[in-house]
């Protein structure tokens, strides 16, 4: 009993110490300290309570409801949960939540506005590249990225960007072809 006490106590301090200097407010929760962070998400902020060893992923769909960010292998290998952090895409089930912190992220339910859907997301319609749409956000924010940087990607240059994004449905054609007829559209 008298070592647990210790042990808690000790943890508490360790909390304090880590807490102070990632400058951020704390508070203590069972084994674990939870941290009070800021996510900019979709260009609005959120105030969430995370704890150091969860994911970006878990906590924008668990804590903060962004479903549209998928959960496949949480390895990093299939792309699923991809969202831009600053624009360049990352794998989220990768990522811890404060390493995100004074970060912009986009996930793919920011694409549209209120009235249009983003380019990318009418092409994949059109060209039938969604089928279970399991991979879909991902691709479309790999896609998005891909056409910030490149407005005019080569067909090699969509399948090496898309690459890290896994489709067990659609054998990847309709999702290049989307990517280069939204990449035609947008030039006009
Ligand atoms: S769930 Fe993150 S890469 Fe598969
Ligand atoms: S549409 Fe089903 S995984 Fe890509």
């Amino acid at each position: 009993m008298g070592w647990s006490i210790l042990i808690y106590s000790w943890e508490q301090q360790i909390s304090k110490v880590i807490c102070a200097f990632i400058n951020t407010s704390c508070s203590f929760s069972g084994m674990w300290f939870m941290l009070n962070i800021s996510l900019n998400v979709n260009d609005e902020d959120y105030q969430v309570e995370v704890a150091p060893y969860h994911t970006l992923r878990d906590v924008l769909r668990d804590k903060l409801g962004f479903t549209d960010v998928k959960s496949g292998c949480s390895e990093g290998e299939c792309g699923a949960c991809t969202v831009l952090v600053d624009g360049r895409p990352v794998t989220s089930c990768l990522m811890l939540a404060v390493q995100a912190r004074g970060k912009k992220i986009s996930t793919a339910r920011g694409l549209a506005t209120d009235s249009n859907l983003h380019p990318l997301q009418e092409k994949f319609i059109e060209h039938g590249a969604i089928q279970c749409g399991y991979c879909t956000p991902g691709m479309l924010l790999v896609a998005k990225s891909l056409l910030d940087k490149n407005p005019d990607p080569s067909e090699e240059e969509i399948r090496v960007a898309i690459s890290g994004n896994i489709c067990r449905c659609t054998g990847y054609q309709q999702i290049v072809e989307a990517i280069m007829a939204a990449a035609a559209g947008m030039k006009r």
